[in-house]
């Protein structure tokens, strides 16, 4: 465990610069997270209450804690989604038969192999493209893939879902989008359509968008999810502030903060917070702001939207799709949509 928390500690020393034997990896516009951050970090940390975007939590190190999160027994999305896909997987393939898979926000692609595997079932391949803001998790991702599948012809995407939908380098088609693990709920309503209509913008005719989201539930399941026993969620977000540490040179203290995450009954969306120990001011050297806390004030990192599947086919919808299937776990805690441009 000691040592287990060291290597994870140390992850991004250096591990972003390993070349990839034959694997294209292209910088997207967005990929220069760094020039955003200033902005990001400049008008979330001056305003009432504070806020941080969530995708700043994904360096190496904080991929890594997604990944461990995802392992936690309270944290039921990745394992009910994965379930979903392994019983699905085929069945969506050959009524879509893509030319590419285009994953945006791949992370570390393990559900993605419910895919590949029934590809290599089928005896029908296919390209795929892994988009996430966090290269390192892509070339980690890559090197498994390409050992477990040596057939798979893949292109590396680097970049922001928010800004890059439309340079997306074009590729065989039809193409399914993926977008899963239930990250459509980090965007609030507004945000949402905007990315959905932008990516209905940027599809063809023929491709599909295939959507995991998590689902309205028990509080006390929602409430555990987000606050895992062995504390990853707690670190994963608190992750944040050691990016700003590292990035805008800022001196964050850890200590000073307390991870908070909740369910929030009447908006629909987990809230994680991190609430001030007491009152204390820090410095972002880079960007030459003081910001001062009072105790107990917090900032909201991130929102995770819970949806019913009649609000979700309405959003859908709105954006310029219809909704051609949909398929959800037998508690009812997840599903996925399977939708295509109107
Ligand atoms: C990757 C955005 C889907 O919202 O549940 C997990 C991130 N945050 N635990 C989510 C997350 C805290 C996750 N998404």
């Amino acid at each position: 465990m000691e040592q287990d928390m060291q290597s994870l500690n140390d992850f991004n020393v250096g591990q972003g610069t390993r070349p990839l034997a034959g694997i294209p990896l292209v910088r997207l516009p967005g990929s220069a997270r760094a020039s955003g951050l200033d902005m990001d970090a400049r008008r979330g940390l001056s305003q009432t209450p504070k806020r941080l975007p969530p995708k700043y939590f994904y360096d190496g190190r904080g991929s890594l804690l997604f990944e461990r999160i995802c392992e936690t027994p309270e944290y039921y999305p990745t394992r009910t989604e994965s379930a979903l896909l392994e019983r699905h997987a085929c069945g969506i393939l050959n009524q879509v038969a893509p030319g590419t898979l285009v994953e945006i926000g791949s992370g570390s692609s393990v559900k993605t192999n419910h895919f590949f595997v029934a590809c290599e079932r089928a005896g029908r391949y296919c390209r795929y493209q892994p988009f996430d803001v966090c290269d390192e998790a892509l070339r980690a991702a890559a090197a498994r893939l390409k050992h477990r599948y040596p057939w798979l012809d893949m292109e590396l995407l680097v970049g922001d879902y928010a800004v890059d939908l439309l340079a997306l380098p074009h590729s065989q088609g039809p193409r399914l989008f993926l977008f899963l693990g239930g990250t459509i709920g980090n965007l609030n309503h507004e945000e949402a359509l905007t990315f959905l209509a932008t990516l209905r913008a940027a599809m063809h005719a023929e491709d599909y968008l295939l959507l995991g989201f998590d689902r309205i539930k028990d509080k006390r399941v929602l409430d555990a999810a987000y606050n895992d026993a062995h504390g990853y969620t707690a670190q994963f977000n608190m992750n944040v502030l050691r990016v700003l540490n590292t990035q805008l040179d800022a001196n964050f203290d850890e200590h000073q903060f307390m991870h908070v995450a909740f369910f929030n009954e009447d908006e629909r969306q987990v809230e994680m917070h991190l609430k001030a120990r007491c009152a204390h001011t820090v410095t972002l050297a880079r960007i030459d702001l003081v910001a001062s806390f009072a105790r107990d004030e917090t900032i909201l990192t991130e929102i995770s939207r819970k949806f019913t599947p009649a609000g979700m086919k309405a959003l859908l919808e709105a954006a310029g799709f219809r909704w051609c299937r949909h398929e959800e776990s037998d508690n009812g805690y997840f599903s996925l949509a399977l939708a295509a441009p109107a």
